[in-house]
């Protein structure tokens, strides 16, 4: 059956979230080393705002408006990023990208306010364990200051717990150091370099 739209919105009925929300509900937060004043959690996230996993219904919501303020994104068409959700959803208990939406506003194109990605890699080593990476932080620039990019990362932390992995990494640039050193993230002597290979089409 197609799918039913309501102003150009998926219904409900045929919503689809990239994992379950149930885990963000079962986080518990009293043992969340991160502390809130005033104290939200993603139950309760403050009026109106809601932290969910991400939904099919989102890209018109302006997630990809939000990442535009990460990085670059490029033009990506509705089916594009489809296809990109069930392909990640696809890969069983790996992407668990992350959104605050506010219910509330007055440009419902604009909902998505803050996101945030753990992607879970199946390793090897340490007898077959898996670490985390966090990945796509981004908070609506009105939206700011506000300590939601605080609760987004806490949540993908507290995830990461959640998925027994033995470490959570990230990349940011030096001037984030000092924000993600205030969330728990630290340099590690002799084992914080980042290096990068660029690959433009065909250079190799
Ligand atoms: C980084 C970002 C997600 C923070 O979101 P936010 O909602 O404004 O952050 P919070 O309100 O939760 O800030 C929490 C604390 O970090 C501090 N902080 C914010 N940005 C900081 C920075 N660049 N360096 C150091 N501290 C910072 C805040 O002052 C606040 O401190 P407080 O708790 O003592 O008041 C947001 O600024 C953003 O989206 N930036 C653009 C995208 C980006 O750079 N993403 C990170 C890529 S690695």
């Amino acid at each position: 059956m197609a799918p039913v739209y309501e102003n150009g919105v998926l219904s409900e009925l045929d919503e689809e979230y990239l994992y379950d929300p149930a885990i963000l509900e079962s986080l518990d937060f009293d043992k969340c080393s991160v502390k809130f004043n005033p104290p939200i959690s993603p139950s309760h996230p403050g009026p109106g705002l809601r932290v969910r996993p991400l939904s099919t219904n989102d890209y018109d919501k302006g997630f990809m408006k939000l990442l535009s303020q990460l990085t670059e994104v490029g033009e990506v068409s509705r089916e594009q990023f489809l296809r990109r959700f069930h392909d990640m959803k696809q890969c069983p208990n790996t992407y668990y990208v992350t959104v605050v939406e506010d219910t509330e506003t007055d440009h419902p194109g604009d909902a998505v306010i803050g996101t945030a990605t753990l992607v879970v890699e199946q390793k090897f080593i340490r007898g077959c364990a898996v670490r985390g990476r966090l990945e796509d932080v981004v908070v609506n620039d009105t939206y700011r200051g506000k300590q939601l990019g605080k609760l987004i990362v806490t949540t993908i932390m507290m995830l990461a717990r959640e998925m027994n992995c033995y470490k959570i990494s990230l990349d940011c640039k030096d001037k984030m150091i000092p924000y993600y050193e205030s969330l728990g993230f630290s340099l590690e002597p002799g084992n914080s370099n980042y290096m990068t290979m660029r690959i433009p089409k065909c250079s190799l």
